[in-house]
């Protein structure tokens, strides 16, 4: 692709250009309001009709899938963060490997730094998914009002819920069991403020159920493979069971304007899936946790950028917005722009996994989770 494009989309010429995503500010930690001001409109509709039978099924599936924060979830566990962080590393094999960072300032780490470096890790990620289940929040509710079509209004408030109740249980485990949680990733505010500014309907689900949440769903996955945490375990295994109907939510509702539109109007689709599958690869640089850690970031990230471990995971963390966007015809349209983008990132390969927009009913909590890849 084309610098040019790269400069206009994503503010930087190289999709790796470290010292420019570095240049990005981190955000005030001391930060506690964050205002934007959005341009959208509000619909009524007087069809009552249930026209959209896909989205009438979810709506329902909703209503008897709700759970209880409080009551469903054993808050009692003891959670001993640094057994718990012992014991993941070791299934991870610490995520990195430690000889890459020969000549850098963490080349002098004993295992107290690196699990340290574990436990504030953990901590960070579990706070990159709250505040990112605020967006979650914030957007849904815009989806009610923006969206046309009556079926679809309703399965958003239901989603609504369920995002609040995403917020009070990563808020509460994150405050009672680790103590506090970091601020919110400046990568993640960035794309987060690209979604909710943005006043085309179809783009908050784009940005929202088809790239973060497709995202949170591996991730979810990811991370309840690894932990033998009971209660975060227990926690992710609710939380994914709405999340996958969230997704399936936008790949359902999309499918169908998408096909309906112009070259133009999906070039513009496809530039925003790949800011955004950007903007989030820039986030697992976790430049908070390292800050916190005394490092300096530009020492240490170059390293980290090339890890191969890393790399895997991060990819890894596609499987669900690939096979997603390509069922949505995201891929193919102009001249293959989207897959071409995709197959920059080293993503590509997960394009046959199955889309979520079919395998969701798989993520109800009386079912085995599907293992990632199946
Ligand atoms: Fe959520
Ligand atoms: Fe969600």
């Amino acid at each position: 692709m084309t610098t040019t494009d790269n400069a206009r989309i994503l503010g930087r010429s190289e999709i790796d250009d470290l010292d420019a995503i570095l240049d990005i500010p981190l955000v005030d930690p001391t930060e506690v309001e964050h205002l934007l001001r959005a341009e959208r409109e509000t619909v009524f509709t007087w069809d009552y009709a249930q026209a959209r039978p896909g989205l009438h099924k979810l709506y329902e599936k909703a209503k008897t899938g709700q759970w209880n924060g409080t009551t469903d979830l054993d808050w009692s566990t003891d959670v001993d963060v640094e057994a718990v962080m012992t014991k993941d590393m070791e299934v991870l094999g610490a995520g990195v490997d430690k000889t890459l960072y020969i000549g850098t300032p963490v080349e002098k780490w004993g295992d107290r730094q690196w699990l340290e470096f574990g436990i504030h890790g953990r901590n960070w990620m579990l706070s990159q998914f709250l505040h990112g289940e605020q967006g979650a929040l914030i957007c849904t509710a815009k989806i009610v009002e923006t969206v046309p079509w009556y079926d679809a209004k309703m399965y958003a408030s239901t989603q609504v819920m369920d995002e609040a109740r995403h917020v009070e249980v990563f808020g509460r485990y994150l405050r009672e069991k680790l103590g506090g949680e970091f601020q919110i990733n400046t990568h993640l505010r960035m794309l987060l403020d690209d979604i909710i500014v943005d006043g085309r309907w179809d783009m908050t689900y784009l940005g929202m159920q088809i790239m973060v949440e497709g995202l949170a769903l591996a991730a979810f996955g990811f991370l309840h493979q690894i932990t033998a945490e009971p209660l975060l375990r227990q926690l992710l295994r609710y939380v994914m069971s709405d999340e996958a109907r969230h997704v399936a939510f936008g790949v359902l509702s999309l499918q169908e304007i998408y096909a309906q539109m112009t070259d133009a109007e999906i070039k513009d689709r496809q530039e925003f899936a790949f800011e955004a599958a950007v903007r989030m690869r820039d986030r697992f640089m976790q430049q908070e946790v390292w800050e916190r850690m005394g490092v300096n970031t530009r020492e240490v990230l170059p390293i980290v950028m090339n890890d191969p471990t890393r790399k895997m995971f991060q990819s890894m963390l596609f499987s669900k917005i690939v096979p997603n966007c390509k069922k949505l015809g995201l891929l193919e349209r102009n001249d293959a722009w989207l897959r071409r983008r995709f197959e920059e990132l080293e993503v590509i390969q997960f394009e046959d996994w199955e889309n979520t927009g079919d395998e969701y009913l798989k993520f109800e909590v009386n079912q085995p989770l599907p293992l990632a890849g199946a």
